[in-house]
């Protein structure tokens, strides 16, 4: 029997109301399909005692808190925007280990939720957590891949009751769940966004220019990619995205030298995230996306190259 995403909804809503009891519960949703799908098992099974927050990093996509609260006011969750950008840069001023700045943001990301819940008095915190977070994040006798910052960031004393729904799922049954449940198109067939944001895209330290440089790099990407699919010049990748290098290079600008960082494009096929391949993607599309980064980007960025690694060796992130 494959898996019954109707059942699966029934069963998370009235597990998710006999842990909750009648306390309030906060989620935290960042427009990926995990968390909004969370958030919308959250508000049909416990619509009154819930508090519904967006936490903008600093490190979001381009545009998402008004993407995400335009999309949350539809569906009928309320949606609270949390501006904390400056408390993540200055709180990553200086980190460069990969490892090190999940853990950070994940600690971030857990102040600022009980802060939240102290307004609203909730003791519990439901998140969008999924198989591969924990698998990934190194549990028993399973080495670290990374700390998924709903996982291996939390701190180990932490003043709020974790409720996960979807421990168990993997993303393809998360969007089962996510059409099921009616999410927006845009949300539940949305490529994925890992929980640190664009930290994961800038190699080396982190500062808000960089994360600037990065959002509009992947903004490019995800537009020309997704304007080559439904032009049918290529399938659409599960996952495309812009990675800023930390390195330099050489190049021309006008009749001048340049010295400008390199962007990496990285587009892949995946069924789950567990293993992947890059796409093939047409050279003149390539192109395209390379001309507009290094016109839009000119003052930042002389050089972008595609990365071909599959998963694994590499990860799909870089960090
Ligand atoms: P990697 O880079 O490990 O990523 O091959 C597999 C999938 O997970 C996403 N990812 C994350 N998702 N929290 C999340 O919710 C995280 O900390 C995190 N790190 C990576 C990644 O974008 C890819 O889809």
């Amino acid at each position: 029997m494959g898996f019954e995403p109707k059942k699966f909804i029934e069963g998370a809503i009235s597990q998710m109301r006999s842990q909750v009891g009648k306390k309030h519960a906060i989620i935290a949703v960042s427009g990926g399909v995990d968390s909004m799908t969370a958030a919308a098992i959250a508000s049909k099974a416990i619509p009154k005692q819930l508090t519904c927050i967006f936490v903008d990093t600093g490190l979001m996509r381009k545009n998402e808190a008004h993407l995400v609260s335009t999309a949350a006011a539809k569906a009928g969750i309320p949606l609270q925007v949390i501006n904390a950008s400056d408390k993540f840069f200055s709180s990553l001023k200086g980190i460069t280990d990969p490892e090190e700045k999940r853990k950070i943001i994940g600690g971030l990301f857990i102040d600022v939720f009980e802060q939240a819940a102290k307004s609203s008095k909730a003791e519990f915190l439901i998140q969008g957590t999924i198989a591969p977070d924990w698998i990934e994040s190194g549990s028993g006798l399973r080495d670290t891949i990374k700390s998924h910052h709903n996982v291996g960031g939390l701190p180990k004393k932490m003043g709020l009751f974790l409720c996960e729904p979807m421990r168990e799922l993997y993303k393809d049954e998360v969007r089962k769940v996510a059409r099921e449940i009616g999410l927006p198109l845009e949300f539940s067939e949305r490529q994925p966004f890992p929980g640190p944001g664009l930290a994961v895209r800038i190699m080396g330290e982190i500062t808000p220019q960089k994360a600037e440089i990065v959002r509009e790099a992947c903004a490019i990407v995800e537009e020309e990619l997704e304007a080559a699919a439904h032009a049918k010049k290529m399938e659409m990748p599960w996952q495309y995205f812009a990675v800023l290098l930390p390195i330099k290079t050489v190049g021309v600008l006008g009749d001048a030298r340049a010295y400008g960082y390199t962007i990496a494009v990285r587009a892949v096929e995946s069924l789950d995230g567990m293993t992947a391949k890059a796409c093939r993607i047409p050279p003149e599309v390539l192109e395209q996306i390379s001309d507009r980064i290094t016109r839009v980007l000119k003052e930042h960025v002389n050089r972008v190259v595609y990365d071909t690694t599959s998963k694994p060796p590499g990860t799909i992130e870089w960090e």
